[in-house]
């Protein structure tokens, strides 16, 4: 894969700072765009994934598709993007290869969607010539230490108690040799 052309790392201090930051991404992106979400179980991609759809104005009831493999989620005409893409949310983690995402068939939605890959590194980057990368990371060394040991978190408790998370952006291709403003700056927390 081709190296990123520019990579921003902000940090936020609760989920609902997550969903702010997803919104306000969600409010630039357009129709064909791709994102692969990356991070460990719990990192927060599914509420990143809820806040995109705020500020892309689908309709609501993202969730974990868990045993959905993928699920529609249609632009609102009364939302604050009427007209506007719809949202493709993927879950991955249980497709193996790049075959097995092909069976799913993404090609039908992406030029009139946002599609987000949870999971999706290694997989769908075929699908564009242009992404956008995200990893959520616990932030360690954080507000809570004792959830990690040498970098491992090995608390995966379901708890929705706020701690910080350290997100990554990195764009690839035509659509993405800038960063989008919203990304240069520190409102959504604690950088
Ligand atoms: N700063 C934060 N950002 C996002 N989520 C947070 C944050 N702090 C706490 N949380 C909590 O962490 C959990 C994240 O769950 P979420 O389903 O979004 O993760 P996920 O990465 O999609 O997990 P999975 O790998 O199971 O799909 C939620 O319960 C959320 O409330
Ligand atoms: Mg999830």
């Amino acid at each position: 894969m081709s190296e990123a052309q520019w990579e921003r790392t902000l940090t936020v201090t609760t989920a609902e700072q997550t969903h702010a930051l997803a919104a306000a991404v969600g409010g630039v992106l357009e129709a064909g765009d791709l994102l692969v979400l990356t991070g460990e179980l719990g990192a927060g991609k599914t509420t990143f994934t809820q806040g995109l759809g705020e500020g892309l104005g689908v309709r609501a009831g993202i969730i974990s598709p868990t045993f959905v493999l993928v699920r529609i989620h249609p632009n609102l005409p009364d939302g604050p993007r009427p007209g506007g893409p719809d949202l493709v949310h993927v879950d991955a983690y249980r497709l193996d290869s790049a075959a097995e995402i092909d069976d799913i068939d993404l090609e039908n939605t992406m030029d009139t969607a946002v599609t987000v890959v949870e999971w999706g590194r290694d997989r769908v980057e075929h699908l564009s010539d242009s992404r956008l990368e995200i990893d959520l990371h616990r932030a360690v060394g954080g507000e809570h230490p004792e959830t990690s040991t040498g970098g491992v978190v090995m608390d995966f408790d379901t708890d929705d108690d706020d701690e910080p998370r350290t997100i990554v952006f990195r764009g690839f291709g035509p659509r993405w040799t800038e960063a989008p403003n919203i990304l240069e700056t520190s409102e959504y927390g604690g950088n």
